[in-house]
């Protein structure tokens, strides 16, 4: 399956990825930046991306920890998600995603 990574300086890179994986590993094998200090134990939001319109809607609903980690985000929008909590499926094959400009780890900092 395809997944395609849209960058802060919108350029696509187009990965293949397989039904079970993680979008969070996916984007991070592709070199995107976002790096998931919790590893999914939904206590940052260091993996925040946002996903294509047309795609939202085919994915699971965020759960209310999900929801009360993306208010911590920067640059959230309608459409954010953290990535490490969505899991691949075949429906998902061509899902399109963007890496938020403000996916800063603030722990950086
Ligand atoms: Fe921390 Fe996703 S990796 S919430």
């Amino acid at each position: 399956m395809r997944i395609t990574f849209i960058t802060r300086d919108s350029e696509k890179v187009e990965v293949t990825a397989s039904p079970g994986d993680r979008l969070l590993e996916v984007a991070q094998a592709a070199g995107m930046p976002l790096e998931g200090t919790c590893e999914g134990q939904l206590a940052c939001s260091t993996c925040h991306v946002i996903v294509g319109r047309e795609w939202f809607a085919k994915l699971p609903e965020a759960i209310e920890d999900e929801e009360d980690m993306l208010d911590l985000a920067a640059d959230v929008q309608a459409t954010s998600r953290l990535s490490c909590q969505i899991v691949l499926t075949e429906e998902l094959d061509g899902l399109i995603v963007s890496i938020p400009s403000g996916s800063v780890d603030v722990q950086g900092f």
